[in-house]
């Protein structure tokens, strides 16, 4: 058996996903991992931590990097800092899980990629929807060949919310594109599974209070011919299965607890090979010229590596004590960002330079 040897993590924001993701999955791998420090501008806030974790808290990010203790830090401020903060972070000699999104904008993941280099085995990207059960699950069936060859996949996240908080305000660094952007951009060109030839997107604002797009349309094709259609949407009442995967042997549907199939068995041979140039008899017999021997089939969502989302800190682990390869590479955030940009670059939406974008908190202008 492995001895174990906790790492000491300090949390920098306990917002939403510091207070409600981070520490409850830490206490998840408490053998692994021990929050030595939490670290927000907001008092209640650090009560809250201190409560929930007994460590020691900060007001200033720039106290919790003095900790010589603390090892790792997780980087779950707003998305305009995470450069910012990771730079931070490794100068200061600690490693670094940092939050999606990895970088607001293509030169900012080239940056983040020379600090990579810069700390080699220092840097980890949180992109934990990698570990969605049944993305996993999906992918798995795909490669199994069960389908036949892919030629489509459908992608929908679809939810009707009219959010008003800052992550819907573009000079705060907002959009869907940031912020459940980088996981389904993700999994749409991990579904590619090719080099990736077009992009076409639509972004629009339905819903949402703020002036951010709130609606993505993407269409992705690779190199292998398949198209990927992507649609993440809070302006979408009716809702979609999360994935539809169209081969030229079966088909799937699938959401978060169940996988339906359709598939002509593995090794099954259709009888007839070869179109008839001749004139067709009437009726629609020559549209399927055999009986084709469906299967159907429900299965419940259950990815062979056993992992599920809230599991980002165990491969986490055993990236920094084993060696074990994290499941997300730099080249792999990097190309996130970069599609995302891609999608950015052809709508209407501005969107704010970097010295525009809202820092948090806001500087108090003199004199007023
Ligand atoms: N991976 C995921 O599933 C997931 C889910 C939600 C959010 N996120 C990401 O996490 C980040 C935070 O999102 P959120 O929803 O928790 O936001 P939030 O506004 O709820 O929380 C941010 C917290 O950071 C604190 N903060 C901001 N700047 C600070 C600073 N300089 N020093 C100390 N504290 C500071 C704020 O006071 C606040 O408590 C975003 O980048 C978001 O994209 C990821």
């Amino acid at each position: 058996m492995k001895k174990i040897n906790p790492i000491k993590v300090g949390i920098l924001g306990i917002g939403r996903a510091g207070y409600e993701m981070h520490i409850p999955e830490l206490k998840r791998y408490a053998k692994y991992f021990e929050v030595a420090g939490c670290c927000d501008i907001d008092a209640k806030r650090r009560k809250l931590a201190k409560e929930a974790t007994g460590c020691a808290v900060y007001g200033q990010y720039e106290d919790m990097l003095k900790n010589p203790d603390i090892e790792l830090i997780s980087i779950v401020s707003r998305s305009p800092d995470h450069l910012k903060h990771t730079r931070q972070a490794l100068k200061a000699g600690k490693i670094v899980f940092l939050e999606k999104p990895v970088a607001m904008n293509y030169g900012e993941a080239k940056k983040l990629k020379a600090l990579h280099d810069r700390y080699p085995g220092k840097l980890f990207l949180r992109h934990n929807r990698r570990l969605e059960p049944t993305f996993q699950h999906v992918r798995e069936i795909m490669a199994s060949g069960l389908l036949g060859k892919i030629h489509l996949v459908k992608l929908h996240r679809h939810f009707f919310q009219r959010r008003k908080d800052w992550q819907t305000i573009l000079d705060c660094g907002g959009g869907l594109l940031n912020n459940w952007g980088p996981h389904l951009v993700d999994h749409a060109i991990r579904m590619v599974d090719a080099p990736i030839k077009e992009i076409w997107s639509d972004l629009q604002l339905v819903s949402s209070l703020g002036d951010a797009e709130d609606h993505i349309k993407l269409l992705l094709k690779g190199a292998n011919g398949r198209v990927v259609d992507l649609e993440l949407s809070y302006g979408s009442a009716i809702l979609m299965p999360e994935y539809v995967i169209y081969g030229d042997r079966g088909a799937l549907t699938a959401d978060a607890k169940e996988i339906k199939l359709k598939y002509v068995e593995p090794g099954y041979k259709f009888k007839v090979g070869k179109a008839d140039r001749g004139t067709p008899p009437f009726g629609a017999v020559s549209y399927n010229p055999e009986p084709i021997p469906w299967v159907e089939k429900t299965i419940p969502v259950n990815p062979s590596s056993g992992l599920a989302m809230n599991d980002i800190y165990k491969c986490l682990y055993q990236a920094v004590r084993e060696n074990v390869p994290f499941p997300i590479t730099i080249e792999e955030g990097m190309e996130i960002v970069r599609v995302s940009e891609h999608i950015r670059k052809k709508t209407a939406f501005e969107y704010p330079t970097a010295d525009q974008i809202y820092q948090f908190p806001p500087e108090k202008k003199s004199g007023k």
